[in-house]
This record gives structure tokens, C-alpha cells and sequence, in this order.
């Protein structure tokens, strides 16, 4: 469908004001919404807007390459910069013809007079890039860090974690699928679809006979009226597989750290039937108010919210089951949010790693003698993984890992095969570890 100039103007815009937040560390999704609600006039163009954000974000090395290239030794204050940005990822993904005209039109009219004269320059370099020219200096891990869009570091850690050739197809993965999880608490007790939903069957594939998760194949607004009705939820088969090896009870006193926004909560609440008790802790006061739209929403009736920090946990008591589900890198799930991917460095992968094991440490004394702790991350990284394990191990004599979900994904690294990797490419999830630490009584 051809979308009128008018509204393609728009959608720069809403792009532009949503990515000067994300700049500020605004999430790409959160950053529409807020751009969008500050100025409604913009809020039509919101879907596009946020593909245009993604796919800006996700090649950003490339753009900027383009861009350093064709207008060296510039001073491009922010706002420009973005738009300069902007344009040549429209201009990347131009199909010709009219539809070139129209891009080129819309970046003319939003583009302010004194930046004019750098616009045609980029236009007319776009079009006539050879992207032979920029490759052909580049050494192997720079290479592939320019084709899959990647900070070049970050590709030579994942050759080391897999070898070259596994590696890049861990780089390229194409997008994971959407899943959704079924939520018998408010679907009279089943992990099938309702049905009156039946026609929407043909939108989804079971992942697998004995998961109520399914994938989404199409748009997710199909499923608006279940949504709201509390039928599923939103949440990737990694996360669901998390808490499925953590094996919850029924009547089981559960500490579920760091819970916010809920989709660890939810899933422990269907696995235990709505009984026992689920403490649900989170340092952040707005992530805990969507926690409880989720957790109202789901019909969860057994979790209880406290808002604090892990590092002064207000919380006493000894649990059967502490789920941790920590801060990390998000090297996992980098198709969905890439700007992340730029933030990612050796640095910020140790930074994480201290603050994981230092929730891991600090929270396993509030764990019955012989209860279990589930630890997880949506990162592929070792050290906020394995080396987290490793070093609560050292630590901690009393308790062992214990092997869990062995028909999904693959065993940990550095030894660690108790433990549980999920990989994009292999599984076509989020990048999920999964480790069960057993305390012996
Ligand atoms: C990976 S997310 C948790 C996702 C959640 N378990 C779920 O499944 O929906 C990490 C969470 O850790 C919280 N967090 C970060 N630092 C914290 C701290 N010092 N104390 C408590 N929560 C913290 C963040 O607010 C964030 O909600």
C-alpha cells in the first residue's frame, strides 16, 4: 500500500523525536510512545515510525560509516546527526522509481534549509554507493561486523564462543518469532486456545505438545480482544522454558528477584495453580505498575509485589524456589532492541556480571535448606553466565547444579552441561542461559 507523502513526512518525524530519546536511553518501543503522546499529531504514523526506528538503530555502523565517508570532518550536532541518519537508511531501503521520489521529496521537507545542501550530497553518494569500496580494507571480524551490524568486538567474542563459521550465523540470525503463552488461569483451566478463538489457529504454531506456547506467524494486533481478556501473554519461549526448569509447585513459597514487568510471576503462578505464595521483588516503581496491570490482567492471585532494592532486600523468610532473573547485557535479544547492541562492551559485560553475582550471593540466604534457585539471563555472554555459577560455587559448597530441560536448546559452556543455552539462531528464541542450583540439606 502506498503510503501518502504527507504521512511519510510524519513518520520521519515521530522517528526523529524518538530517536533523539533513545539517545537520552529511552527504550526504542517506549521512546514512540512517549514521542507520540507529546505530540498526538504524530501518533498515526507510529508503526512505521518504529520500524524506521529499528531499522536506523540496527545498522547504525553502516549509516555512520556512509556518512563519515561522504561528509568527513563534520561537526553534526545531535538532532542533525539523527536526521542525517534517517535519511540514508530510507534512501538504503529506496526501491527506485516513484517510491525514491517520494523519500527523497519527504527528507527535503523535513530537512531544515541550512542542512539542504549535505542532503543532496548524501542523497546522490547512497545511490551510487559501492559497498565493495568499504569492505575492501576491512579485515575479517570487521567485515562481518559491518554485514551483521555488530560492534567488531563483539564479533570476535562470539567466533570465540563458537568458532567462525557458527558464529556468523549467530550474527545474522533473522528475527526471532513473537510467542504468546496461554494462560489457563483465565482460560477455565486449559492451554488451548478458547474456542471462540479457533479462527486465529491458523495464526499460530504450537512450539511444541506439551508447552501452552505457541508462535505468532503474522501481526499480533489479531489477538487484541484476548489480550485484554487475559487469555495469553506476551512472552518468549527462552523466558516460559526458564520457569518451566524451575519447576514450581503447587503451595511452594516462591521469591521471584528482580520481577518486574511480570512474565516470570505469571508463568510460576500457572505452573503452581494460583496456590502458595509468589514474592515478587523489583527496585523500579514503574516497572512494578506494569507488573500489577500483568499481574490483574492474568488473574494471578498469589503474588505479592515489594518494591526495593536487592541490595537492601526488605524481605525475610525461607523460600522452597528463588527465581533471579537479573539485569544483563541483553546480548540475547539484540533483534528486538539494537540500539542496546552499541552499548555493548567487554566492560559493561564485567559490570554486569559483578552486580549478577552479587545478587546471586545476597539473595540465597533467604533459601530454605533444601530449596532451589533458578538463575537466568537473556544474555550470551559467559561471564553473566557460566562464570556467575562458577564463582557462586566456589562460594557456596553446599549446593550443586542440577541438569534441567534437556530436550531444549543446549548444555552451557566451559563445562557447565547441567545448565541450559538457548541460541537465536538455533532455536529461534531470545539468547537464554538457564542454570537450576540445588541447595543440599
Ligand atoms: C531482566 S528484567 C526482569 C524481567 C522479569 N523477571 C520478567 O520476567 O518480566 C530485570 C529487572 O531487574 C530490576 N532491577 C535492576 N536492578 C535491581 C536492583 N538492584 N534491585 C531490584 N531490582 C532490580 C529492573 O528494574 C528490571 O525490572
Amino acid at each position: 500500500m502506498r503510503v501518502p507523502d504527507s504521512d511519510l513526512q510524519t513518520c520521519v518525524r515521530l522517528a526523529l523525536q524518538a530517536l533523539l530519546l533513545v539517545g537520552k536511553g529511552a527504550s526504542e518501543r517506549g521512546a514512540i510512545l512517549v514521542a507520540s503522546a507529546s505530540d498526538p499529531s504524530l501518533s498515526p504514523a507510529r508503526v512505521e515510525a518504529l520500524d524506521l526506528v529499528l531499522a536506523t538503530l540496527g545498522q547504525q555502523d553502516l549509516i555512520d560509516t556512509i556518512i563519515e565517508r561522504v561528509l568527513p570532518d563534520r561537526q553534526l550536532g545531535t538532532k542533525t546527526r539523527w536526521l542525517f541518519r534517517l535519511a540514508v537508511q530510507m534512501l538504503l531501503r529506496c526501491r527506485g522509481g516513484a517510491d525514491l521520489r517520494r523519500t527523497e521529496k519527504s527528507l527535503r521537507n523535513v530537512m531544515p534549509v541550512e542542512q539542504l545542501a549535505d542532503l543532496e550530497i548524501l542523497i546522490g553518494s547512497v545511490l551510487t554507493l559501492d559497498a565493495n569500496q568499504i569492505w575492501s580494507s576491512l579485515i575479517d571480524p570487521e567485515k562481518i561486523a559491518l554485514e551483521t551490524h555488530n560492534p567488531t568486538w563483539w564479533v570476535s567474542y562470539c567466533y570465540r564462543l563458537l568458532g567462525r563459521s557458527e558464529g556468523v550465523k549467530l550474527l545474522s540470525a533473522a528475527s526471532r518469532p513473537r510467542y504468546i503463552r496461554i494462560n489457563p488461569l483465565k482460560n477455565h483451566g486449559r492451554t488451548t486456545l478458547p474456542s471462540r478463538a479457533k479462527p486465529l489457529e491458523t495464526a499460530l504454531a504450537k512450539v511444541a505438545h506439551s508447552l501452552p506456547v505457541y508462535a505468532v506467524q503474522g501481526s499480533l494486533s489479531t489477538f487484541s480482544e484476548f489480550f485484554s481478556e487475559g487469555i495469553f501473554q506476551i512472552q518468549d519461549l527462552a523466558s516460559f522454558l526458564a520457569v518451566k526448569a524451575a519447576d514450581p509447585a503447587p503451595g511452594e513459597d516462591v521469591l521471584d528477584i528482580c520481577a518486574a514487568p511480570g512474565g516470570k510471576t505469571a508463568a510460576l503462578a500457572q505452573l503452581m495453580k494460583n496456590q502458595g505464595r509468589i514474592v515478587s521483588v523489583d527496585y523500579s516503581t514503574g516497572r512494578m505498575r506494569s507488573w500489577r496491570r500483568e499481574i490483574t490482567r492474568l488473574g494471578v492471585k498469589i503474588a505479592e509485589p515489594v518494591i526495593c532494592s536487592v541490595s537492601d532486600m526488605a524481605v525475610t523468610g525461607t523460600f522452597d524456589l528463588i527465581v533471579i532473573d537479573p539485569p544483563c547485557t541483553g546480548s540475547g535479544i539484540l533483534d528486538r532492541h539494537p540500539s542496546m547492541k552499541w552499548h555493548l562492551t567487554p566492560e559493561s559485560t564485567e559490570r554486569y556480571s559483578r552486580l549478577q553475582q552479587h545478587f546471586l550471593n545476597s539473595s540465597s540466604r533467604l533459601l530454605a535448606p533444601d530449596g532451589r534457585i533458578l538463575y537466568c539471563t537473556c544474555s550470551l555472554t559467559v561471564e553473566e553466565n557460566e562464570y556467575v555459577v562458577s564463582e557462586f560455587l566456589k562460594s557456596h559448597p553446599d549446593f550443586e547444579t542440577r541438569p534441567v530441560l534437556r530436550e531444549y536448546g543446549s548444555p552451557g559452556l566451559e563445562g557447565f552441561t547441567d545448565c541450559r543455552r538457548l541460541w537465536p539462531h538455533r532455536d529461534r528464541t531470545a539468547g537464554y542461559f538457564i542454570a537450576r542450583l540445588q541447595r543440599l540439606n
